[in-house]
């Protein structure tokens, strides 16, 4: 069976491609991964997804090419999820907040506020039982879990400060997609919307929205920083990402090209989490550098005010996402 590069690039199936490997052709054939996501390459993300790149095709010697889509150029937050499902694309790295449409509502508890102290913690924890545990829940749907890759944590803004709840009434907030971050800011008094990464530039500029919430890395490179008056770094929530494949595409490797593969993935994975602090740090610098924005901090006694308001999604979490991922969470953060 011979397989031309273009029918590889076209998405040819896992069985079809474990039966041409090692017969004569295969060398100039490499398999095709494509690779999708919504940030841009200057983040995090977009780092961890090109060093993935760079390692997998070295460690492979050339019999894998992966080829990355930064920015939602392939597909944007919704419809990656169906590519996936499909076959159409081979790896993604949503924020785990977009996971309930695959059926997995309970990835959700990592977006409960202030649930990390910090992404040394985040780590340890995503390596432990609950990322194991949340990874079981994508076995049934045809998805691999990867990996967990880091991005900090959220700062918010509007056109005017945030720094009491009451200050959120009535604005309209995008998020990327959690019910839990539509329950804390709803705690607030706010009206929270769903919408694609790719569309909030515009709907912050045009006012469809009046604000939104996310990292410095995310703020600097989609320059959100430009349409928002003010910034508060709250660091109320954390942002983390599942790198995940078609299982069916996975399993359907060839052993040793699946092997190498892992090994980049968790190699990239140490880098990603490794520069995921600064590479926001940094941000944050420059968004200040700016001066488009005027950034806050909370005082103390603000940001009890922050916690005591939104109390109330801790409580609701339970109906939306069950007692045991809150529970293996809380056991692995109290240590
Ligand atoms: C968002 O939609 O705000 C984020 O999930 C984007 C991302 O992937 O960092």
């Amino acid at each position: 069976m011979k397989l031309t590069r273009r029918e590889f690039g076209a998405g040819v199936s896992a069985a079809a491609l474990a039966m041409a490997y090692g017969k004569p052709g295969w060398a100039q054939a490499p398999v095709v991964i494509k690779f999708s996501h919504v940030v841009a390459n200057d983040t995090p993300k977009g780092k961890g997804s090109l060093k993935f790149k760079e390692l997998a095709e070295k460690y492979t010697g050339g019999k894998v090419k992966i080829e990355v889509y930064p920015n939602s150029q392939l597909f944007k937050d919704k419809e990656e999820m169906d590519a996936l499902q499909l076959g159409s694309v081979q790896i993604l790295a949503p924020s785990t907040a977009k996971f309930a449409p695959l059926g997995a509502k309970e990835f959700e508890a990592l977006d409960l506020p202030w649930l990390f102290k910090d992404d040394k913690q985040y780590e340890t924890v995503m390596k432990g039982d609950v990322g194991k545990w949340l990874f079981k829940k994508l076995e049934s749907k045809g998805i691999i879990g990867l990996a967990y890759w880091d991005n900090g944590f959220h700062m918010v803004s509007a056109n005017r400060p945030l720094l009491n709840p009451a200050d959120f009434q009535g604005l309209k907030i995008r998020i990327s997609g959690s019910k839990i971050a539509d329950r804390y800011f709803r705690d607030l008094g706010s009206i929270p919307q769903i919408m694609a990464f790719s569309e909030v530039y515009q709907a912050l500029q045009t006012g469809v929205v009046d604000g939104c919430e996310n990292t410095p890395s995310n703020y600097l490179t989609q320059k959100f920083h430009e349409v928002q008056k003010h910034i508060t770094v709250s660091y109320h929530a954390h942002l983390q990402y599942a790198v995940i494949v078609n299982s069916k595409f996975w399993n359907g490797l060839p052993a040793d090209l699946r092997g190498n593969l892992d090994k980049a993935m968790n190699e990239a994975t140490d880098y990603t989490n490794s520069i995921a602090v600064k590479e926001n740090e940094d941000a944050l610098e420059e968004i200040k550098k700016s001066g488009k924005t005027e950034l806050h901090t909370l005082t103390d006694a603000q940001r009890k005010a922050w916690h005591a308001a939104m109390q109330p999604t801790y409580t609701w979490a339970k109906g939306r996402v069950g007692g045991e991922v809150l529970d293996l969470l809380s056991k692995a953060t109290s240590v």
